[in-house]
Parts: C-alpha cells; structure tokens; sequence
C-alpha cells in the first residue's frame, strides 16, 4: 500500500500560464509594457498615486457599471448595498452550526453553503441567479433573468425573502423587475464567489491551522498571496502619463496587487504563507497592500466579507478541514477573481 502522504507536504499552485509569467517576469518591477496598449504596474507608491489621481468611472466600477445601457444613480447603488449588507447581518445573526460538513470539491462547497446561508429563503428564481454556471457568459445570464422576470415574484417581504429578493418582488412591471433581478446578480452573486474564493485560498495555503491563530491573520495573509481581487483597470487617463512618464496617453494601465502583495522590497519572506507576520501589521496601511482596492474609494463590501469569511473559516477549523493530503496541486485559472479551483476538501 502506498504510504499516506503527509497533511503538511507542500502544496503547489499551478498558476493560468498569464498569471505565471507575471509572478515569473515582473515581481520587484515597478512598470511594465503588457501589450500595446497597457502598461501594468507594481511598485506600490505609483499605484497610491494612479488611484488617488481621480476616482474610478462607470466602466471601472464592476458592481454598479450600467445595466443593459441603464446608468446605476448612487441612491440606487447605496439602497442595493444597504439590502445585501442588511441581508448578511440576518446570517450572520443565526446560531451557527459548527458541525456543518463542508466536505467536498471547493469553492463549489463553500459557494452553495454561503447562497444557501443568506439567500436560502429566497425563490428557486432568485437563487438560481448566484449560480457558478452563470460565470460562463452574460449572455445566459441575462437569459435565466429574462426568464426569471416573466412573473411576479411573490411575497416580497424581508421577513419571507431577502431585502435583495425584496427588491425584485416590490418591482411593478416586468421592466423594472428585470433590472432588480439584474441587481440581485450583481449584489448577491459576489457574497458568494468572493467569500468562497477567499476561503478556499486560505485553505490551500495553510489548513490545517494552528489554534492560536485568528481568523483575521489568516484572511489578511490569504488576500496577501493570493488576492482574491488581483488587479485593478483604470482606462487611458492624461493624469497618469504625468505621474510617470512611461505611461502613454493612450495606454491603460493594470495596477496589480498580486505582485506589489509579493514584492521583496515591501515584506520578509514574501513567498511564505505566515499569518503571523499581521500581529505587527496593520492592514490599513501596510505599503503596496490593497486587496479591497485603494483607501479613497475601498470596496463596499468588505465589512460584510470579513465576518462571513471568518464564519466559513470557523466552521472549517471546528471540523479541521483540509486540502486531501494526495492533491498536491491547486490550479488558478485566469479569471476576475483568484482563487483555486477543484481542491478536495477533507475532514482530518
Ligand atoms: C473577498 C471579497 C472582496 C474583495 C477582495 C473585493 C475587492 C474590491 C476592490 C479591490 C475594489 C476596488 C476596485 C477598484 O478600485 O477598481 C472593490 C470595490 C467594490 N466592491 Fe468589492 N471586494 C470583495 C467583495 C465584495 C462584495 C461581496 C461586494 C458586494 C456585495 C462588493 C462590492 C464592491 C463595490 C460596490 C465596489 C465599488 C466599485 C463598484 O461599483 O464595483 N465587494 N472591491
């Protein structure tokens, strides 16, 4: 029989070739030509200066970019926030389960559990609308909420269905219920990707944990490796080409935490996954780390991320959840968001 490998083996990330290249290519570079038309960026001081250069506009704005040609007013933006956030506040209320058995191919485990944890009480309908396989294209995204929008959505009530669900059950024509189910898409479905991506990092990188080690070190230290969102477009801007001179008129540029995470200059040891390193860090401020984006305009989300995170990881390390020891690799395809995928999660 062949032996048992061991739980604390190394484990490899088998990186998208593009992905590659630039950990392999760039790390320690403070500008680089990516194509002919962009240049990337990773020394932490130019990226401080291009994000507080000006704010991001529509295109930038993944969330609350237009729907289908409709422009997202901040009224709106903020009651869609105000909905989502007050939607994993009830979750996160809720006794939690610690004996949940989490087992099974990650993300996908964590993604389900998380939809079925703050959008459980939704329709079928609504639900459907956070499903993996809609990552595929917009198109069938827009198919399943043309769909989806055909009848009304009953018993809107936050009290029966989410404040996001609500949303689509208060919409009074078949219009205006496709823009809130097109709404519930952009607001839930990334509570549910970012938060299982998130997770899964830190499981692969460092599970099982030792005890003494809180949740927030480990989170910190999994968005350092493997930022969940690593990089960051600002379309041609003629402030940037005054910043640096390498930067062209036309030229947009892709500012990439992945590598200013990594970068020699900025941390010790910088390829070693040590959540303790952040009992003397302060994430705030800690140069060239900016996995919820720049501290002018950070992501919206992140106070809900956090604690939900921290849930899923609680649940994990209850059960001392694990990569299986006989997988020794991850792969991380290239994609908006960085995560591992296909990793077998274990009871050990
Ligand atoms: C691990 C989880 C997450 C990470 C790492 C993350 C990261 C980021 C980053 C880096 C930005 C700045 C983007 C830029 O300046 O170009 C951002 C912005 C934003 N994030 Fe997040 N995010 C996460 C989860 C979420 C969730 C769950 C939501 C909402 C439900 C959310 C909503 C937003 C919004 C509304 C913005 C402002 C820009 C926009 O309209 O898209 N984020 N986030």
């Amino acid at each position: 029989m062949p032996p048992t490998p061991s739980l604390t083996q190394p484990r490899r990330l088998d990186f998208a070739p593009r992905i590659g290249a630039l950990l392999d290519g760039h790390l320690g570079d403070a500008v680089f030509r990516l194509d002919s038309e962009t240049v990337g960026v990773a020394s932490a001081e130019l990226i401080e200066m291009i994000m507080a250069s000006r704010p991001a506009n529509d295109s930038e704005r993944p969330t609350f970019k237009p729907l289908l040609g409709r422009a997202i007013p901040r009224t709106e933006a903020s009651a869609v926030m105000r909905a989502v956030g007050q939607d994993v506040r009830a979750a996160l209320a809720e006794p939690v389960d610690l004996t949940t058995d989490l087992s099974g191919s990650w993300p996908h485990v964590a993604h389900n559990h998380l939809r079925d944890t703050v959008f459980g009480r939704d329709p079928y309908r609504l639900k459907a609308l956070v499903d993996r396989r809609l990552e595929w294209t917009p198109k069938l995204t827009w198919t399943v909420i043309a769909a989806g929008a055909a009848l009304p959505v009953r018993g809107g009530t936050p009290a029966r269905m989410s404040g996001l669900g609500a949303r689509v059950g208060e919409a009074p024509t078949y219009g205006e219920r496709r823009h809130a189910m097109g709404m519930y898409r952009r607001a839930a479905a990334p509570v549910c990707f970012t938060v299982a991506a998130l997770v899964a990092n830190a499981l692969w990188l460092g599970a099982p944990f030792d005890p003494g080690i809180p949740n927030r070190h480990i989170l910190h230290e999994s968005l350092r490796l493997l930022p969940v969102s690593w990089n960051l477009l600002r379309v041609a801007s003629p402030e940037f080409g005054r910043l640096d001179a390498r930067i062209g008129a036309a030229d947009d540029v892709l500012m990439l935490p992945l590598l200013s995470h990594r970068d020699p200059a900025l941390w010790d040891d910088p390829e070693v996954f040590r959540p303790e390193r952040w009992e003397d860090l302060d994430p705030d401020t800690a140069p060239g780390y900016l996995p919820f984006g720049h501290s002018g305009e950070r992501c919206w989300g992140r106070h809900m991320v956090v604690p939900l995170a921290e849930r899923l990881l609680d649940i994990a390390r209850h059960n001392r959840l694990a990569p299986d020891p006989r997988q020794t690799t991850a792969r991380v395809p290239l994609a908006g968001l960085m995560s591992v995928v296909d990793v077998r999660m274990i009871r050990t």
